[in-house]
Parts: C-alpha cells; structure tokens; sequence
C-alpha cells in the first residue's frame, strides 16, 4: 500500500490545473443507462472512484472509449464514452457497491430503463450510517415497489414510472440525483421540493436536458420534470471540482503561498471562498480561474458550520479544520451532514494540533506550529487534511492509507510538488 512523504515549511508557488467533479462525474456515469445512445464525458477526472463506476457500468453491459489526456498543465481530461446499447444485466454486486457508495446511482436508471433493479445495500461507511431510504421512498412514490432481501435492494416497476410529487425531508444529494434520473423518464410530471441544489446536481441536470430531458428549476430546490418516452446521446462537459479547488486553496493557505488555480470558479464555492477571505486570506479572479494569495498576513481563526449547498461544504470540513490549526485565535468547527466526520481530529493533534471536540463541533486552538508525524487517512477529506497539515509542519510527515486519497484527488503529489512542496509517493507496502 503506497504512502506518501512530506517535509513540510515551503510556501507553495506556482499554478494548480483543477479538474473535472468527482462528485458530478459519479452521477453523469450512470445517466448513460437511460439511452440506448452514446453519452460523452468530457473533463472526466482520472480516479479510483471513476474507474470503480466504470467497471459497475461495464458489467451492466455498459460499452466505453476512452480517449483525450489529462496532461498535467491542462485542466481538459480525459473523455469517456459510454453507451448502454442494452443492458445486460441489472444487478449491481456488494463487492462493487461496498467499495463506494455512490454506486446506489444506478438504482433510478436501471429502474427508469429495464423496470427492474437490483443494488447491494451500500452498509455503513467510515463517516456514519448513511442509508438510502430516502432514495427507495421517491422511488416507491413514482409506482416501483421496493423489496429489501439478503442485503440486496429489489425495485420493480409494472411499465414506466409515474410522475409523482416527492417531498425530500432532509436534503439529499444522492437522493435528489437518483430520482431526477428516474424521473426523466417517467409518464408525467414528477415534482422534487427541497431538492439539493448542490452544482453536482444542477450539472446532472444540465446534462439530463442535452439529452432530451425536459427539467425546469436547474439549481434551485424544486425540480420540474416532465417525463419523455426516450433519451437520446449527447455530449456533455463536467463541471470543475469545486472540492477540490477548495482543498488546494488550502494548500496555499496553510503554507503562507501564492497559488493560482486554474479553470476553479469562485460562483460555485462562495461560502468557502468568504470562509477564507474572512481568515485574512486574498482570493483574486484571473482569467483562468482565481490566486490564492496568504504570504502576507497572518491566518485569523473563523467559526463555520457545515450545511447543504450554497452553505459551507461537509466535504471542506477537514481541510479548514487543518487551516484552523495554525491560525491565530480560535475557531469552532460543527458538523451537521455526518454524525462522525472528525476522524482527522485525532490524527491532527498527533501533529501538536490543539483541538476539543464536543458532540458534533470541534474547537481549534491555534498554534505556532505543526510538527510532522506517522499518521493514518481514514476516508477521502481526512487524508487530504492530513496532507495539508504535512504541508505546513516542520519535518517529516507520512500519510499510511493512501489510497483515500487516490479516490478522490488526481496526481496530488505532484500538482504539489509542482508548486514547490517537498512531497513524494512510496510505493509499496506500508507499517500499518
Ligand atoms: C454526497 C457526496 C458527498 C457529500 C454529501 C453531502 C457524492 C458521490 N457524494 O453524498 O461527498 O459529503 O453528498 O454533501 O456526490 N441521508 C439519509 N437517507 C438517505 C440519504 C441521505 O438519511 O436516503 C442522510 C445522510 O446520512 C446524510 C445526509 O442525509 O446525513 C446527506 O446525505 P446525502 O446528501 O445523501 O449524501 P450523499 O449523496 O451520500
């Protein structure tokens, strides 16, 4: 297992390409079994994550090209083809679910498409329980019928799905994603109120509609769709990882550095971006995308609580907690997506981080500085702050469990190195 070795204390200089959404990539994937035409991905991110949808498509029958480079420099990516011709086979297997839970996207097109499906259960994850019942329960509303057995979930329609009026309860991204799919192909209208208006979802949506869907209210919490009898291919960009950016403009942060990224958008990360600009750091538009600019002043502490968009992002929690570490003053941390997202806690205050957590918000107390230290990822954000604090430690720091990070960030190291860090990736097995 690989790990990754920092030596910390270099402000970061230079240019960081940014790439097409994980998060966006993994909903656009499975759209392409609601036709029976090509659906092409462009700016498609190179990750783990992106390979393990594409080998649950491929064993629904889904065929796929892969053309186009991601060279580092170029924020373009890679294009992928994917076309559903028919599908094969309507089960999505535990050993590919367990390994990511996004996988449950498959559910409303298979359903949508063939009236029949049949997904693992994703389990628990490292993050909380996360279950999907909000998912089954807009399902059952548009006439599937839902079975849970032997850790499988059945869904069954008689003919196409009904338009129907779905009330979400709680805002979920996945959620609100699978019904918009299945909905697109529903008889009538479906209406989703207190949908996600994460730009992962306006993005499926955006893509659904060049596909012949017909959904007004793209980005705003009600979706209107009206049902058409067929989809057809199209061609469709993924939106930059507002994540991503966000972890970077850390990086630069945390160093005290100077950092352009390239093809970022600050409309899709306001929250972050004044969470920064209210830490002292300089956020300045380019042409290409914005400078993350903190070589002058100091880091100021800033209180946030994590929220659905346009609030500020569960997945940024760990990455401004590590920020948080080395501010002056005190900040207060609170978690209100996932009910156990302070893995990094421990591991960051094994880097001298002071840092208290009651029930579900962290106070960080600033320090002087981080030292480096052997620490351990446990999921995708966590390790990416553990990254961010080596950054800015003194001496050596080692990231055990890397492969965390590789579902989610593309050549780290060496976008990193490539604004000066000390950062290197050992291959091989790893002192767990
Ligand atoms: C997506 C993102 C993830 C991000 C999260 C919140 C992808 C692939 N993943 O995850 O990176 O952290 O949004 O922004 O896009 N819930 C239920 N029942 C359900 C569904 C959700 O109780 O049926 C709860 C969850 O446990 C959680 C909250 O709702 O507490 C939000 O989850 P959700 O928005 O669905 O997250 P994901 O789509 O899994």
């Amino acid at each position: 297992m690989d790990r990754i070795r920092i030596v910390g204390g270099t402000p970061l200089r230079g240019m960081i390409p940014i790439g097409g959404a994980k998060n966006a990539a993994l909903a656009l994937m499975p759209a392409c079994l609601l036709t029976d035409e090509t659906l092409a991905l462009s700016n498609l991110p190179h990750l783990v994550d992106i390979t393990t949808m594409a080998n649950l498509l491929a064993q629904h029958g889904v065929t796929m090209a892969l053309n186009g480079d991601s060279a580092l420099g170029s924020p373009s990516g890679h294009t992928l083809e994917l076309t559903a011709a028919e599908v094969t086979n309507t089960t999505a297997p535990y050993d590919l679910v367990r390994r990511m839970r996004a996988s449950v996207l498959v559910l409303g097109p298979l359903l949508a498409r063939c009236g029949r499906a049949r997904v693992s259960l994703p389990g628990g994850c490292a993050i909380g329980t996360r279950p999907v019942d909000l998912h089954l329960k807009a399902l059952e509303q548009m006439g599937a019928t839902i079975d849970l057995q032997e850790g499988y979930i059945t869904a069954e329609a008689k003919g196409r799905l009904n338009g129907a009026h779905i009330i979400f309860p709680q805002i979920t991204v996945g959620g609100t994603e699978n019904a918009l799919m299945a909905a697109t192909l529903a008889e009538g209208e479906t209406i989703i109120a207190n949908a996600a208006r994460e730009p992962e979802v306006a993005d499926l949506a955006r893509c659904l509609v060049t596909m012949g869907a017909r959904i007004d209210g793209i980005g705003t919490g009600t979706l209107r769709i009206q049902g058409v009898e067929r989809l057809h291919g199209a061609h469709y960009s993924v939106v930059p990882d507002r994540i991503e950016t966000g972890s970077y403009a850390i990086a630069a942060a945390i160093t005290r550095g100077d950092v352009e990224l390239a093809g970022a958008r600050i409309d899709l990360m306001e929250a972050v971006i004044k969470t920064l600009r209210d830490c002292g750091v300089e956020i300045i538009p380019t042409e290409r995308g914005f400078r993350v600019k903190a070589d002058a002043g100091e880091i100021v502490g800033t209180d946030i609580m994590t929220e659905p968009y346009p609030g500020f992002p569960t997945d940024m929690q760990a990455q401004l907690m590590a920020l948080m570490t080395t501010a002056s003053g005190a900040s207060m941390l609170t978690e209100t997506i996932f009910e156990n997202r302070f893995m990094h806690v421990p591991e960051l205050m094994r880097m001298g981080a002071k840092i208290n957590v009651h029930g579900a918000s962290a106070i960080v107390r600033g320090v002087p500085n981080l030292s480096g230290a052997q620490v351990m990822a446990t999921d995708l954000r966590a390790s990416v702050s553990l990254v961010l604090a080596g950054l800015a430690a003194s001496g050596e720091t080692i990231i055990n469990r890397v492969y965390h990070l590789d579902r989610g960030y593309e050549r780290v190291e060496e976008k990193l190195a490539a604004c000066g860090a000390c950062i290197e990736r050992i291959k091989g097995e790893a002192a767990e």
